[in-house]
């Protein structure tokens, strides 16, 4: 996991060679919807055991069938709203909360309208309370413009104030990143790579192309 010295609180893997891997894989062209569903399923699982690594862990008293000893658990992982941004997310979301597996799980169907405004329709909202103590991670695989996940995060808020807000991507233009983090400074992010820059179709350069396209076999 390397902090982009451009940004405060935005992490990339590429130091990770396996994350890498499965990245390769959802770039390539020749990658069909199942291994590209896949691929997104394990992405979320590992980048979720990552995240485990920034979390506050508890010293806590056990018995073994043999003596008392300590052992730790994650506290924060307890705690945990994934917020799905439909539909591209949704395998994300499947490999997170293999490791999450105490998240509660909010819905938002949010997409952008075409070039140049790329405005941002929501019809669907569906999101849990939110208490003091949480991780709200708002898993989008692509951060292009930002203005979606800009948005998201306006609505989640209102639900209550978390401890953390933290986006899990796959891949992210700086272009975005730039834009969530005038708009929510507070927010981090975690994402596989981060690439160029966008094009003038808001697609991020090289990209893997359209992740919900790609993932459904459905444009
Ligand atoms: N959404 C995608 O699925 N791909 C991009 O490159 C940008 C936004």
């Amino acid at each position: 996991m390397i902090e982009d010295k451009r940004w405060k609180g935005v992490y990339s893997f590429e130091d990770s060679p396996f994350i890498m891997e499965i990245l390769t894989e959802l770039r390539d062209e020749k990658t069909g919807p199942i291994p590209f569903r896949k691929g997104l399923v394990k992405l979320g699982r590992y980048m979720a055991y990552e995240l485990t690594k920034t979390m506050e862990v508890e010293r806590v008293p056990i018995k073994t069938p043999l003596e008392e000893t300590t052992g730790t658990i994650v506290k924060d992982r307890r705690n945990v709203v994934i917020i799905t941004v439909l539909r591209a997310a949704i395998p994300l979301m499947e490999g997170l909360i293999k490791v999450l597996d105490h998240a509660r799980v909010g819905i938002v169907s949010a997409s952008r309208g075409k070039a140049p405004k790329f405005e941002i329709e929501m019809r669907y909202v569906k999101v849990p309370q939110i208490r003091e103590e949480d991780t709200v991670i708002v898993a989008d695989p692509m951060i292009a413009t930002g203005s979606t996940l800009i948005k998201v995060l306006e609505e989640v808020k209102k639900y209550g104030k978390a401890k953390r807000y933290v986006i899990v991507g796959v891949l992210a233009a700086p272009e975005g990143i730039s834009r969530i983090k005038e708009a929510h400074p507070d927010v981090e992010m975690f994402v596989a790579a981060i690439d160029r820059e966008l094009n003038d179709h808001g697609y991020i350069l090289p990209g893997l192309g359209d992740a919900g396209d790609r993932a459904f076999g459905a444009p």
